[in-house]
Order: C-alpha cells, then sequence, then structure tokens
C-alpha cells in the first residue's frame, strides 16, 4: 500500500509552529506532494467545536483528565476523518501539534501520569505515528512574549511554571526517541528557522532528494 510522509510541528506556545507548519507546507508543494495541513485541536467540525472549548477562558480550572479526554477526542476525528485518507492517498501530512503536545502539557505540566497519558495517546490515534516529528524549542518567556499581542488563551494564560516543565517535556520526549523527533532552535528570523527545520526533514529518506 502507498503510504504518505506524516510530519507534525510542536513545542511551547508562540514558538512560530503555525508560521513553520506553514512554510514547510509551501515548500513540500513547490517540490511536487501533495500536501494537507492540519492543526490540533481542530480539523473537523467536531474537533473545532472541541478546541473552542480547549481554549476558551471561561473553562479556567477545568479538570486535567476532563482535558485530556477531550483532547484525545479531537485527535481521534483528525486521525480517522482528514489524517489516515490523507496518507493512505500516499500525500504528505503537516500537522501543528500532535500527541507529544498531550505528553508534554497533559503529563509533563499537568502532572497526571505518563504511561497513561501515552496509552491514551494510543488509543486516540490507532497507533498512528509520525515519520518526523519537529519540536521548536525558545526560553518559554520569550514564546509567550510573541503569542499573546491578541490576548492569552486559555493555556497561555498559565503561570510561567507551567510552560518551564512542558519544555522540559518536549526535551525529554526527544531525548528519548532521537529517531523520530529533532529538536530545532526557534530562535532568529522565520526564514532561518525555516531553513533548520527544511534540513531537519530532510533527514527522512523519502524527503532527502525533494528537500535542498
Ligand atoms: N522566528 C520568529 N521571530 C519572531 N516572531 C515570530 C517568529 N515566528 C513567528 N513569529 C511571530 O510570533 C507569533 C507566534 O507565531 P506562531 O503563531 O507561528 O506560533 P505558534 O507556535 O503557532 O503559537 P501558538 O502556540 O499560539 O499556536 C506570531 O505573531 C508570529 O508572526
Ligand atoms: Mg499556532
Amino acid at each position: 500500500m502507498v503510504r504518505g510522509v506524516f510530519i507534525t510541528i510542536e513545542g511551547c506556545e508562540g514558538t512560530g509552529k503555525s508560521t513553520q507548519a506553514a512554510l514547510l507546507a509551501e515548500a513540500l508543494r513547490e517540490a511536487g506532494l501533495s500536501v494537507t495541513e492540519v492543526r490540533e485541536p481542530g480539523g473537523t467540525l467536531v474537533s473545532e467545536a472541541v478546541r473552542d472549548l480547549l481554549l476558551d477562558r471561561a473553562h479556567d480550572g477545568l479538570d486535567p483528565r476532563a482535558e485530556i479526554l477531550l483532547y484525545e477526542a479531537s485527535r481521534a476525528e483528525l486521525v480517522s476523518r482528514v489524517i489516515r485518507p490523507a496518507l493512505a492517498a500516499g500525500g504528505a501530512v503537516v500537522c501543528d501539534r500532535f500527541f507529544d503536545s498531550t505528553t508534554a502539557y497533559q503529563g509533563y505540566g499537568r502532572g497526571l501520569p505518563l504511561d497513561q497519558v501515552v496509552r491514551l495517546n494510543q488509543f486516540a490515534t490507532s497507533g498512528i505515528v509520525p515519520d518526523i516529528t519537529i519540536v521548536l524549542d525558545l526560553d518559554p518567556a520569550e514564546g509567550l512574549a510573541r503569542a499573546t499581542g491578541g490576548g492569552a488563551d486559555r493555556l497561555e494564560a498559565e503561570e510561567l511554571g507551567f510552560h518551564e516543565r512542558v519544555r522540559h517535556g518536549f526535551l525529554e520526549i526527544a531525548a528519548g526517541e532521537p529517531e523520530r523527533v529533532v529538536v530545532v532552535s526557534a530562535t532568529g528570523t522565520p526564514a532561518e528557522v525555516s531553513q533548520r527545520v527544511l534540513e531537519a526533514v530532510g533527514r527522512l529518506p523519502v524527503l532527502a532528494a525533494v528537500i535542498h
């Protein structure tokens, strides 16, 4: 069976994930690939409704177990309706956040047991794993300053210590799975970061020929 390539972009608030996902998708399209861009939470009717619930400041203090299940519900819909079909058709999928965000935020950030978080991630995705994951790394204070220009959402409004734990979580995930997860410095201009991202995804044999 033909199977496309699945790339996820991860990192803390304001590290440039959405900016870099768009630049990467553009570069892959220029290289002739059929590209599907998605973001989490979101990407289907139900997933976007769940996104609104999750980011709303009216829901400050949401129970962490309820929170993780909402993220997983959104993810299950996105995987089954969008990501799996796109990969089955042989396309590239660029996803702005995926299950590593749940491990970093709900596991390392909120303190839910990591083994249970990982099992919920596997359940929601029915086992799909990205071919490569880019973690954009930046001092959380710098990222929050970039991100909160239009007002902070429910996650951005968390204390700095929470964001420090999330950053540490992403770095631990990368250290544990170096063959899948690449840490890229998010400092510098968007074009400079994009160059690093392209070099990183060029490690994938299927993309080595199309990225230069
Ligand atoms: N390399 C960069 N240097 C400075 N500012 C940047 C850089 N990349 C993106 N930005 C700006 O920082 C803000 C956050 O960028 P972006 O939305 O891409 O980050 P994000 O990681 O997707 O954020 P969020 O966590 O809120 O989804 C935007 O205003 C964007 O224009
Ligand atoms: Mg974003």
